[in-house]
């Protein structure tokens, strides 16, 4: 699949923008701070109604704007579909497709699939579980979009379920105990079906995603051990076991129930939520040893590439070939694990690169170039001031050079 036609509007750093894309590689270079990444963010979010980068919509508006407009033409197999979206800095945001107003901006997902690279993948290997959870999900929401509605109804019952817990306590010693158990009973039934659903979605990617991780990383990094994934359920290990999917979604319905009951003094006296996949992680584990706190600098880079790669594969395997964004990330890697990725990104359908000094980029990557640059009056602004082809260079134009 590719995106033919990107129209921005009030987002972030750009006014105003046109691009008009192919399935080739198209590499977007500028100085830093000039809006490469802004506009992969905007892509991002048009294949995972979230961005990449923060957990609110309101950056992402152009100061003094109310709402940024994204639109993306996007073309799969020759079939194209028109996906407008309308970020509001405060409110609900709107969504349509081919102009036509979808009633949850949720059905846009599955149109644009695609995998982006960026500098702060390493947090996938270093960071808390929540980078971990948000990865599985991203996929999740681009793989089994009809989750996507789960993962929305989960949260919001968590939230009231949150705040129940929080003041319960205190309800309780005022001689309340009746009716704060009774909507709590409400809450855990709902928590443990919504969480269920989207437990059972995750472990279902994750089991397709493990052997490609563990093949990438044995690709990027030879001489290394052996890096495998696996989901770690704060329900415990029985949890981990199911096969996930919706065929589970019972089974593990019944376990969440379960440890909600065992849980329930500890979660009043605590005012937590203690079980549901909020608390869930991908453990990563090289070798023997987790890869968080073991695995050098290096080999977290592996890792963190390895899931990335993984990942355009299992949408591959899905039957996509979804677009690759690759934000800045050769300035990240050494001269190896640069040429692994240009090799492997080669034969996609499209690649979007940025990079802000372009001899960072490996010669082998080459294709259209477009400048960014900034206006200098009154606020700054992105803009487009160049737009050209380069040639890939001679040793790859086939035997002549032999
Ligand atoms: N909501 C917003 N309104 C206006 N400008 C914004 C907004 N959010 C971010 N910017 C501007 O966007 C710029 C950053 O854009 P972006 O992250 O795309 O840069 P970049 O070209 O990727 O830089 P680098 O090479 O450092 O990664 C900053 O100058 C910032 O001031
Ligand atoms: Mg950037």
């Amino acid at each position: 699949m590719f995106v033919r036609d990107l129209t921005l509007r009030d987002y972030r750093s750009w006014p105003s923008a046109e691009f008009t894309l192919a399935p080739e590689t198209t590499i977007f270079v500028g100085r830093n701070g000039f809006g490469k990444t802004n506009l992969l963010e905007s892509l991002f979010y048009v294949a995972t109604l979230r961005s990449h980068r923060v957990s609110s919509d309101a950056p992402l508006v152009r100061s003094g704007a109310d709402v940024a407009k994204v639109s993306a033409t996007v073309e799969n197999d020759g079939r194209e579909l028109t996906v407008d979206l309308a970020i509001a800095a405060s409110g609900s945001n709107k969504a349509a497709i081919n102009t036509r107003p979808v009633r949850r901006t949720r059905e846009v997902l599955g149109i644009l699939r695609t995998v982006l690279f960026a500098p702060e993948d390493l947090a996938l290997v270093r960071g808390d579980p929540s980078e971990r959870r948000r990865f599985v999900d991203e996929l999740v929401a681009q793989i089994r979009p009809m989750a996507a509605g789960a993962k929305a109804d989960y949260d919001r019952v968590l939230r009231q379920r949150s705040a129940l817990l929080k003041t319960a306590g205190a309800a309780m010693r005022r001689g309340e105990t009746d009716s704060v158990i009774s909507t709590l009973d409400v809450w855990d039934s709902q928590l443990a079906e919504f969480g269920a659903q989207v437990t059972a979605s995750r472990i279902a990617i994750v089991r397709h995603l493990a052997p490609l991780v563990t093949a990438a990383y044995g690709s990027i990094a030879p001489h290394s051990r052996p890096a495998t994934i696996a989901y770690r359920s704060a329900a415990g290990a029985d949890v981990d076991a199911s096969p996930g999917g919706d065929d589970a979604v019972d089974e593990i319905r019944d376990i969440l129930a379960a440890r909600l009951v065992e849980l329930r003094d500890k979660e009043i006296e605590r005012g937590v939520s203690l079980v549901g996949p909020h608390r869930d992680d991908l453990e990563l584990v090289l070798g023997d040893e987790p890869a968080k706190g073991f695995a050098s600098h290096g080999e977290s880079w592996s890792f963190a590439l390895a899931l990335r790669l993984a990942s355009v594969d299992l949408l591959r395997a899905d039957g996509v070939d979804p677009v690759i964004m690759l934000d800045d990330v050769f300035a990240e890697l050494d001269v190896r694990r640069r040429e692994k990725l240009a090799e492997f990104t080669e034969g996609s359908e499209q690649l979007l690169v940025t990079a802000a000094v372009a001899d960072d980029i490996p010669t082998r990557v080459s294709g259209r170039r477009i400048s960014i640059g900034v206006s200098d009056d009154g606020p700054r602004s992105s803009l487009v001031v160049g737009d050209e082809k380069i040639s890939p260079p001679l040793e790859q134009e086939g035997e002549a050079h032999e």
